[in-house]
């Protein structure tokens, strides 16, 4: 009979010639478990989704809800359905008063898409400012804005007048002027292998984008729903971006974006021409149900408040020679070792001892700790046990 792997590796069109390769049959928690009962701690996330865990119970139970209503009824913006503007609802409630608008899409990229297009129509203008070692997907606009040339060259000509500054650097900032539609910018780096900017470089990009009439689009696909210590991460930082961009761990395991404006910004996509932005399944009812479940999940729990303690937690036990620094805020957390060879033999070491992280997109010699908001004292000890080993491992055989 033919496994599973080999049907993995014969038909599912391949992105890697490393793929991890790891077969998971259920997963509950922060558990995800193999077709022979291998148990792993789930110390990623799946990339910043299962904020609040796989499979909570009360998603589950609003996804069964929805299914014995509606599926797909119609593309997004003609219907009126419950799901979709109870989660809008919901979102801006959570949102200062100017953001009041909720766009609900497929994926992070595609909320990208949205957000830039969004800015050409309000500014009539078309250059947008990113940031060097900046991931915001994989389509062509969002490919544009990475800040990572090797993954773009095979794929020119993309978007014009694109420009990079680097993250964080106050200086830089000066390079935005009238020109530009848009800076697009994560709150909290996270492909960079986690970097954070200073409260006082968030108030001069917030200036700077005013006095230029340029929209400051702020990419929280990652650091949103809770990850941070906060709902969003730019509640650390006092500063209201003029797009807030989420997707990931909005849908509770489901796929969902959103990109939320000003309902005047918002506006601008209704008229000359309509339609201007147009999806199909944006705002999948199932999905914006699993939304609304896991963001009531989130409220009614204490898992955000906990975070700064838990985050804290995980500095204190991840104390060994090898590593060189730890970088990040909340679950958001980045281990630099000293090289990729390194990084991916502790890795794989934590792996076959069934605790799962990686590396960044463009930090390969960083090891990647973003578990799932829900995870317990007693599991954090269990990964750094696991991470302490291997490093140890990895340090005496190299
Ligand atoms: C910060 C950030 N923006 C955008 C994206 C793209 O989201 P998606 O994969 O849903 O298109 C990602 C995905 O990793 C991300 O981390």
């Amino acid at each position: 009979m033919i496994s599973n792997r080999q049907l993995f590796l014969s038909y599912n069109a391949q992105t890697t010639e490393m793929p991890l390769l790891i077969e998971i049959e259920r997963a509950e928690g922060v558990y995800m478990y193999g077709p022979n009962d291998e148990k792993y701690l789930d110390l990623i996330s799946g990339i910043g989704v299962s904020n609040i865990g796989h499979r909570n119970r009360e998603v589950i139970n609003a996804i069964n809800e929805q299914a014995e209503k509606y599926l797909h009824l119609m593309v997004y913006g003609e219907y009126v359905q419950s799901p979709q503007l109870q989660l809008a609802n919901e979102l801006c409630k959570m949102l200062p008063d100017t953001l009041d608008s909720v766009y609900l899409v497929n994926s992070g990229a595609e909320a990208i898409e949205g957000a830039m297009k969004l800015a050409k129509r309000v500014t009539g203008k078309y250059n947008i400012m990113a940031c060097k070692n900046s991931y915001h997907g994989s389509t062509q606009g969002a490919l544009s804005i990475m800040g990572n040339e090797e993954y773009k060259d095979a794929y020119r000509p993309l978007l014009p007048g694109i420009n990079f500054i680097e993250f964080g650097n106050i200086d830089d900032i000066d390079k935005i002027d009238k020109s530009y539609a848009a800076v697009v910018i994560e709150c909290i780096q996270g492909e960079s292998g986690i970097n954070l900017a200073s409260k006082d470089y968030w108030q001069k990009l917030r200036k700077k984008c005013d006095d230029n009439c340029c929209l400051l689009i702020l990419d929280e696909i990652q650091s949103g729903m809770g990850r941070t210590g906060k709902y969003f991460a730019f509640e650390h930082y006092d500063f209201v971006p003029d797009v807030l961009v989420l997707a990931k761990a909005l849908g509770a395991g489901l796929p969902i974006g959103a990109f939320i404006a000003n309902r005047k910004l918002m506006h601008t996509l209704t008229n000359n021409p309509i339609l201007g932005h147009i999806t199909t399944f944006g705002g999948h009812p199932l999905s914006c149900a699993a939304a609304l479940a896991g963001i009531k999940f989130l409220k009614d729990s204490k898992l955000i408040q906990e975070i700064e303690r838990k985050h804290q937690l995980f500095r204190s036990l991840l104390i060994h020679k090898s590593i060189k620094e730890i970088r990040g805020i909340g679950f958001m957390l980045a281990i630099q070792l000293e090289s990729f060879e390194f990084n991916k033999k502790v890795i794989d070491e934590c792996i076959a001892n069934g605790v799962i992280t990686d590396w960044f997109l463009h930090c390969s010699d960083a090891m990647r700790i973003a578990p799932p908001l829900i995870i317990s004292d007693d599991e954090i000890r269990l990964a750094c046990e696991v991470i302490l080993k291997a490093l140890d491992k990895v340090t005496i055989n190299s």
